[in-house]
């Protein structure tokens, strides 16, 4: 853990402003990337609160800022904090008291050109409000560079938060801060890996943010290898190869892994295209050095060798809303010759969600390196939610859990784990993974959560009745 709560005296303070989504991942996302670079954070309020989208915190440097900045999905700016208050006179008195010293490379050298950019959290200001208030400010501060919009030097961020009760929006601000621009976040990679504009997609495919995020979570770095077992389209493997990763993947879909049968597009031709593949989404952004395979394979059957090959798997398994959960197997006895086998397509059964991720947790806890990391989402449905539900295993221990709601009743949650320690360190090493609660035994638990209103209301017309209330 890097988050500290003391402040050194070398610390330098500053504010990091979040995007407005996936709120509940912002702690977890900075944790992880500040672990990847070893930088010891130290967060001014150890309550804070993670709607806030402002944070408070000390770094060792400008430097570290930046690392932070160069792989953050959430954050939006980061800012070396001048001054701060509950009001703009709260503002003046806490800026005349940073230290000369540290502002003498910014304000004092003439030449120098700079610009003010102003944001606000909870009310819009027009634009006569907002220049007043930079104007006011700049003659506070009596800077002495010249003004450039375009191509500034330095640039200093204003943020006034009037919260975010839509119906109590006050007058004066609660919060406003006052700093120089040190780096913004990653948030036009959003637009690069844009899966709109993607060569091959599907309707699992995950969107750009979200796989980046997981490849933070997984703390991906160049000359690692990452699995995603159920690649599907491969999604997670473009934001992993993003990070420079080696890539690799295994689905049980032999069209998925080819690039055949019918595109998910609107509007394009019925089938896919040539060339329609994960290799050639990595082409299509300059990653395919780091593609190594794709693999038509069932989960549920084993092929590796019992090596550590893997620095990370990350992972989005199926649901069973969108896509069946199916393994090979068949209730009846085998029929086929052994010289018809391998032309033999194999019949499939249910692959319960409880046996998706215990495999998924056995697998992990024996390829994964050790400290390497698993990113996967679970299914849950929000008012049955309990901590019982997330998998668990004595290799692996939990980094992080994070919620994303999808509507009131159902949502996923981005668990994140990392190997401790090596199946054979255990004093038991035949210890396997387990669910306590007993949520994902029913097979389509989910799919009867998000159909099943659905489902009755359609037999019910069927057979004429209305409903029951
Ligand atoms: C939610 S999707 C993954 C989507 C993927 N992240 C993407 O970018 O498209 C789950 C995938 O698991 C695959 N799958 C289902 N059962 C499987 C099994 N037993 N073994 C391997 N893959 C399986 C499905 O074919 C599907 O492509």
């Amino acid at each position: 853990m890097h988050f500290g709560f003391k402040m050194a005296a070398s610390m330098r303070q500053y504010l990091l402003c979040f995007a407005h989504e996936h709120v509940e991942f912002r702690l977890a996302e900075l944790r992880a990337i500040t672990s990847i670079f070893g930088i010891k954070a130290e967060l001014n309020d150890p309550e804070y609160d993670q709607s806030n989208p402002f944070l408070l915190l000390r770094l060792p440097s400008d430097s570290c800022a930046d690392k932070i900045m160069a792989r953050t999905m959430l954050g939006r700016f980061m800012i070396e904090v001048w001054g701060q208050g509950n009001s703009w006179t709260d503002l003046r008195q806490s800026l005349k008291l940073y230290p000369e010293d540290k502002k003498a490379p910014y304000n004092v050298n003439a030449d120098m050109s700079f610009c003010f950019r102003m944001r606000t959290l909870g009310k819009k200001l027009g634009m006569v409000e907002k220049l007043a208030i930079i104007e006011d400010l700049a003659e506070f501060l009596d800077f002495k560079g010249k003004v450039d919009l375009k191509n500034p030097e330095q640039v200093f961020h204003i943020y006034a938060d009037y919260g975010l009760t839509p119906n109590k929006i006050p007058e004066q601000p609660y919060k406003v801060y006052f700093g120089r621009l040190i780096a913004e976040g990653q948030r036009q990679l959003e637009q690069l890996y844009s899966v709109k504009k993607r060569h091959f997609i599907g309707n699992t495919s995950m969107d750009a943010t979200l796989s980046l995020l997981m490849a933070n979570q997984a703390q991906l770095r160049p000359g690692l290898v990452t699995f995603d077992p159920f690649v599907g389209t491969g999604s997670l493997l473009v934001g992993s190869a993003h990070f420079g990763s080696y890539v690799m993947g295994g689905d049980i879909n032999i069209n998925i892994i080819h690039g055949r049968g019918k595109t998910s597009r609107k509007g394009a031709a019925q089938y896919r295209g040539k060339d329609e593949n994960i290799r050639a989404n990595l082409r299509q952004y300059g990653l395919e050095h780091l593609y190594l395979d794709v693999l038509v394979s069932d989960f549920s059957c084993q092929v590796w060798r019992e090596q550590p090959v893997f620095d990370a798997i990350i992972t989005d398994p199926p649901y069973g809303i969108r896509e069946s959960t199916r393994k090979i197997g068949s209730t009846k006895e085998p029929t086929v010759n052994e010289d018809q086998a391998a032309q033999h397509i194999p019949s499939k059964t249910n692959y319960h969600l409880s046996d998706i991720f215990t495999d998924l947790l056995n697998f992990s806890a024996r390829f994964l390196r050790l400290h390497g990391r698993l990113v996967y989402w679970l299914p849950v449905c929000r008012p049955e939610y309990t901590e019982d539900q997330v998998p668990r295993h004595p290799c692996l221990s939990l980094v992080a859990n994070s919620e994303q709601p999808l509507s009131t009743t159902i949502g996923r949650r981005l668990i994140t784990m990392e190997k401790t320690r090596h199946i054979e360190d255990l004093m038991d090493d035949a210890a396997e993974a387990e669910i306590r609660d007993s949520f994902y035994q029913e097979h389509n638990a989910i799919r009867e959560k998000v159909f099943g209103k659905h489902v009755r209301e359609q037999k019910m017309k069927l057979m004429n009745k209305s409903e029951p209330r």
